[in-house]
């Protein structure tokens, strides 16, 4: 924290670039493992600000008990390595008791709206959006960036991070990008790596862009394009279906049919990993 403080008084006391450029500081919160979906935030981030940090932080708030915190992986020299390759100017790399204290006392935590917490992944990771939403809250205080960006591949997370930033009235603009893919479709995580059969898991993405499909074919309804997510996916019974559902992207309210626009979001295990993924079907 005294680091990042300094880096933030340095850059204060930098004069302005003679080229202007659309803002100043701009954050990337990140677990680290970094790979080329962080990559692409990074680079966007480049793009927008003088000034780029990415936070690295593996957040003991959002893992539950039984979850992968202490396997999860923390390469933070290769890290260090990718940051600078990108252009990166600070990495901001905190130590639990920085950000937690000790943690005998508990914290003050940020609690998401119940509807945007009752499905999609809440169910299935009881109070993973609150850790979220209370680390991202602090990174934000701490930082104070102009921009911060997030992936759409952990949409639900997205819409969380937004209404946090429009309810708590945070001073920040919040980027959404892209999810960004291996050639097989399969969504690039820090967790593919502890997969042994990745082409397995490509069959995910099939099924949602079988879905999409379907609905540029002219189906609406629910269950149809549901049910064809479910019957891409059956051939890989190891690939073991948590949900897939059909949401408002805003509201992320289940849809009985798509109007205008709706995603498709899909939460499965294999080989006891976690994968999540979504797409976008839009009509307008
Ligand atoms: P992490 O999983 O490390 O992801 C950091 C950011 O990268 C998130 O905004 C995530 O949506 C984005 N991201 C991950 N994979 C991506 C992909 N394939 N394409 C595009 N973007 C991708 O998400 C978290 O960390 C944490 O919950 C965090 C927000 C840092 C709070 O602890």
């Amino acid at each position: 924290i005294a680091g990042l403080q300094s880096f933030l008084q340095m850059m204060e006391a930098t004069p302005k670039p003679a080229t202007p450029v659309l803002s100043k500081l701009g954050l990337v919160p990140t677990m680290g493992a970094l790979h080329a979906g962080h990559l692409s935030l990074i680079e966007r981030a480049r793009h927008e600000n003088r000034w780029v940090i990415v936070s690295i932080f593996v957040n003991p708030l959002q893992f539950a008990p039984t979850e992968d915190l202490d396997r999860y992986p923390r390469p933070l020299e290769q890290d260090q390595q990718r940051c600078q390759a990108a252009g990166v100017d600070a990495i901001f790399a905190p130590t639990s008791s920085e950000i937690l204290g000790d943690g005998d006392e508990g914290l003050t935590a940020v609690v998401p709206p119940a509807h945007l917490d009752d499905g999609l992944c809440g169910p299935f990771r009881p109070g993973h959006f609150q850790g979220v939403a209370t680390i991202v809250l602090k990174l934000l205080n701490l930082v104070r960036p102009d921009r911060a960006y997030f992936g759409q591949k952990d949409a639900q997370q997205l819409v969380i991070i937004q209404r946090l930033v429009q309810d708590l009235n945070v001073p920040v603009e919040i980027v959404p990008c892209p999810t960004v893919r291996e050639a097989s479709g399969l969504a690039l995580s820090s967790r593919n790596q502890y997969l042994d059969a990745r082409a397995d898991a490509a069959i995910i993405y099939q099924g949602l862009q079988a879905a999409q499909q379907r609905f540029e074919s002219g189906v609406r309804e629910r269950e149809a394009l549901l049910n064809t997510v479910r019957h891409r996916l059956a051939p890989v019974p190891e690939v073991e279906i948590e949900y897939v559902d059909l949401v408002d992207p805003v509201t992320l309210e289940p849809l009985s049919e798509v109007k205008d626009v709706g995603r498709v979001a899909i939460a499965t295990k294999f080989s006891n990993t976690r994968l999540i993924d979504n797409i976008l079907l839009d009509a307008r």
